[in-house]
């Protein structure tokens, strides 16, 4: 059989990198280290969503509610997956929708950024622009999201603990187990290729 087989994520083709995880666990700052360790452009998901309604998270939260907003996630992370290859964070949510999650599965190689309460409690402080913890205690929410999410992120790739201290240190660890996958994928594909040749 001849033509082009498409190349599987994560064999030496460079695809996309995409960072999923809980809102604090640290997706654009590492994912912007990484984009540059991997002369890669780095992408934000939810700059992107704005840019393409041309209206805030929180104005898009509030004028068209969540349904609305996990649409344009959707069709936005697609797009850009349709791209050249980058270090894309995704918003928290993205992976929870099972169309976005076979898309980056499709696309890209998965991290997930694993986070526990206290940290994500002492990151998402910074910041009061998340929607979803808006409405109520955020401990609560964030306990209920980690409780719903980390079993869908646990779909992910790779697994990489995020952690409460300097970020290269993450993402030391973000790149010493994207290069075991790698390394993993090339083997798996090597045996693959093996088995089928002595098949044939
Ligand atoms: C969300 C996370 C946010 C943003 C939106 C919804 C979520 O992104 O997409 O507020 O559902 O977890 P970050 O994870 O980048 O904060």
């Amino acid at each position: 059989m001849s033509g082009a087989v498409p190349e599987p994520p994560g064999t030496s083709a460079p695809c996309s990198i995409v960072l999923v995880g809980l809102m604090g666990a640290g997706k654009s700052n590492i994912g912007r280290r990484l984009a540059a360790r991997l002369h890669l452009p780095f992408v934000d998901a939810d700059a992107e969503i704005e840019a393409a309604a041309g209206a805030t998270i929180e104005e898009i939260f509030e004028r068209y509610g969540e349904a609305y907003f996990r649409a344009g996630e959707r069709r936005v992370i697609a797009r850009l997956l349709d791209g050249p290859p980058h270090v894309l964070a995704a918003g928290g949510g993205a992976f929870m929708d099972a169309e976005t999650r076979a898309r980056i599965r499709r696309g890209g190689i998965s991290i997930w950024l694993r986070a526990d309460l206290e940290l994500l409690l002492s990151r998402v402080a910074r910041r009061d622009n998340r929607p979803l913890l808006k409405d109520g205690d955020r401990r609560t929410i964030l306990a209920a999201l980690i409780e719903r999410r980390h079993p869908i992120y646990a779909e992910a790739d790779i697994i990489v603990d995020s952690i409460d201290g300097p970020p290269e240190l993450t993402l030391a660890h973000v790149l010493a187990a994207l290069k075991a996958f790698r390394a993993g994928e090339a083997t798996t594909e090597a045996g693959d290729l093996a088995r089928r040749g002595a098949g044939t």
